[in-house]
């Protein structure tokens, strides 16, 4: 369902090319539940925005059902991210504005489904999530830990087939941890929703079915 090919991109830094990712190959089949562990600075996320079509290579490919994602119109790309994939981002924000239910129900308003008829799964996902109590609270009387896990809601709210996932539980403790892995893992098995999981804790590359390290720019299968 993915397939990466010689992947290169590289930053321009002091009059030098500095290869952030560098020949990377990486064939995903649906359903399949992965992570990319590495030092911070070693790609990842790189990697993780090319594969979603954020950011442009400079060579290589990347196919997701076939299709080579930068031979698609911007109009058919971000259909595609609309569709298919979805992100949850390192640094991930919500709209300081909308209450946790619409910040869940946000990227529905860009779909197809209504906004009404996908109510009950943003609270089914948050009450996933320990959010049960929160509904109606914002941004700003959450804790950090909070956000992220509304953020995380958030990702699945559109049903995708892919999930990209920077960093998921970067700053969340060890119980809060679980509870995301947990809901990961439901969604997997029961709707076939493919993962991959950038990380930099080897303890939770380990609860991933298969393993990948990235060392500068490079990607090594574990
Ligand atoms: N937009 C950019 N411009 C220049 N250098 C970048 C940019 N994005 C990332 N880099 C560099 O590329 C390397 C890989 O970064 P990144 O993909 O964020 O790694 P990771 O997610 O593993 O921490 C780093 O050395 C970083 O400084
Ligand atoms: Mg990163």
């Amino acid at each position: 369902m993915i397939q990466v090919e010689h992947l290169h991109k590289a930053y321009p830094i002091d009059g030098k090319q500095f290869k952030a990712v560098d020949d990377v190959n990486l064939t995903i089949k649906q359903g399949e539940f992965l992570s990319i562990l590495g030092h911070s600075g070693s790609g990842k996320t790189t990697l993780l925005n090319l594969i979603g079509g954020l950011t442009k290579p400079n060579s290589g490919t990347v196919k997701i059902d076939n299709q080579d994602i930068w031979q698609l119109s911007d109009s058919e790309l971000s259909e595609l991210r609309n569709e298919k994939m979805n992100f949850i981002f390192q640094f991930s924000s919500l709209i300081p504005t909308l209450n946790v239910v619409d910040n869940v129900l946000l990227p529905a308003t860009f779909g197809k489904a209504k906004k009404t008829d996908l109510y009950d799964t943003a609270v089914e996902l948050l009450e996933m999530m320990g959010l049960a109590n929160k509904l109606r609270a914002y941004p700003s009387q959450l804790s950090g830990g909070q956000q992220r896990r509304v953020a995380i809601c958030r990702a699945f709210i559109n049903n995708p087939t892919i999930i990209l996932a920077d960093e998921p539980t970067g700053d969340l403790d060890e119980e809060t941890e679980k509870e995301v892995l947990n809901l990961f893992r439901s969604f997997n098995e029961k709707k076939k929703t493919t993962f991959l999981i950038v990380t930099h804790s080897s303890d939770l590359a380990g609860k991933t079915d298969r393993q990948f390290r990235m060392t500068s720019g490079r990607l090594e299968s574990l």
